[in-house]
């Protein structure tokens, strides 16, 4: 299977849009607490072929190494990547991000990042179409009747069952698509999209059906389709979360901070709250984001004694970051003693008070393990807890 790259344009100017006053280039608006070029980012590294992604940045744009590395923060894109600078053209950019991707580099992805919502099944046909031709390009049937128009008026009227309007991502064999940038800066060529390069060359180039849904950003009224009504509809994730502490001196038993008395003391480096310490797993399992001992390590001082409610609150903020709302969450206390029935409506109130949820959406049991295992023996005790969220679309 040859390597694959992507080059991802963002290096345009947005002049149509500055235009209407807005002074952001498309590429770098808000969209979901990042600039809206990060979500094609986002889907491209997401492909099972992609092993490389060239960003092709504004020449005046600060340290683009380092607002990638921003970007990725906690989660990296798990591909390798460079940033390079655009140029004038769009053609000029292309050129520029084909210029890093490695020589030995059998296909390219070539996509404009003011389409946000490309789809991961969208790439996969293209690549499947580049089997047998040397680029793939998603094509959509022209709903309008379109003339040549001269002068005025109307010169001509091609059948619009012949046509076809091209989107981005467009997919090469990588040696085509550097021939063809040699020959349009040999020869002057002036072209719109990379797949005019490979057709001059006399290459093949296959139509595979586009997706409706992934617009391209131009023009002021267009900034509307970025508005999460419309933007793709979040999808339900389910989280599990898991915790154990041991029994022995340390700190008082609690749960989601409810203290109950005479239980056994609990041996732990925070403040052993064994149910949010689940919780918090369960919602970072959501976000696709590890476990709690990634982010709040317990070989470090600084989680020393902290209450994990302070912990929750960071995770809950991470949830809204990334735009994922929780809608339920089951949790499930494991001990042999103390008998917790008498305390769960308390426990639970409290949880879902430290959620910021009604108590209706927050479950709360609790059962032995008949005297087995550590539980049984009353070395210690487990929680678990199942998360429910709503999650956008990557
Ligand atoms: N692009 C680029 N370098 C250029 C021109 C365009 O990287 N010199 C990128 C844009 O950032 C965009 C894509 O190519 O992601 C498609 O271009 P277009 O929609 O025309 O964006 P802009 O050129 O930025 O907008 P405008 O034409 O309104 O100025
Ligand atoms: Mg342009």
């Amino acid at each position: 299977m040859p390597s694959t790259w992507a080059v991802l344009l963002a290096a345009g100017k947005g002049s149509r849009l500055a235009k209407a006053g807005i002074d952001t280039p498309k590429q770098f608006l808000s969209y979901r607490g990042a600039p809206l070029f990060w979500r094609s980012a986002r889907v491209l590294a997401g492909l099972p072929e992609l092993e490389g992604l060239v960003f092709v940045l504004p020449p005046d744009q600060g340290d683009g190494e380092d607002l990638i590395r921003k970007l990725e923060g906690e989660a990296p894109l798990g591909v390798a990547w460079r940033v390079t600078r655009g140029g004038a053209r769009r053609q000029d950019s292309v050129a520029a991000g084909l210029a890093e991707v490695p020589p030995d580099c059998g296909r390219v992805l070539v996509h404009d990042s003011a389409r946000p919502f490309l789809t991961p099944s969208l790439c996969a046909s293209l690549l499947d179409a580049l089997e047998s031709a040397d680029a793939a390009i998603p094509g959509l049937p022209v709903t309008d009747t379109i003339k040549v128009v001269e002068d005025g008026l109307a010169a001509e009227t091609p059948d619009r069952s012949r046509l076809a309007a091209v989107q981005t991502p467009q997919a090469f064999r990588a040696d085509v698509l550097r021939r063809g940038h040699e020959t349009a800066r040999a020869e002057d060529w002036d072209v719109t999209d990379d797949a005019m390069l490979v057709e001059r060359l006399g290459g093949s180039v296959a139509v595979v059906p586009g997706d409706p849904g992934n617009i391209k950003i131009t023009n002021p009224e267009d900034l509307r389709l970025l508005e999460d009504s419309v933007a793709p509809s979040p999808v339900p994730v389910t989280g599990f979360g898991y915790d154990v502490h041991k029994y022995g001196s340390g700190r008082p038993f609690i749960l989601a901070g409810v203290h109950i008395q005479g239980a056994p003391e609990v041996v732990a480096h925070s403040d052993g709250d064994c149910l949010v310490h689940a919780v918090i797993d369960a919602i970072l399992g959501c976000l696709g984001r590890g476990d709690i001992g990634q982010h709040f390590p317990d070989t470090s001082a600084e989680f020393d004694n902290v209450p994990s409610s302070v912990l929750l609150d960071q995770v809950l903020e991470m949830a809204r970051e990334d735009g994922t709302e929780i809608v339920h969450l089951d949790c499930k206390v494991i001990c042999q003693t103390p008998r917790i029935d008498p305390h769960s409506h308390l426990i639970r109130k409290s949880l879902a008070r430290m959620l910021g949820m009604d108590e209706t959406r927050v479950n709360l049991a609790a059962t032995t393990e008949e005297g087995l295992g550590f539980t049984g023996e009353k070395r210690g005790l487990k929680c678990v807890a199942v998360c429910t969220a709503l999650r956008p679309l990557a």
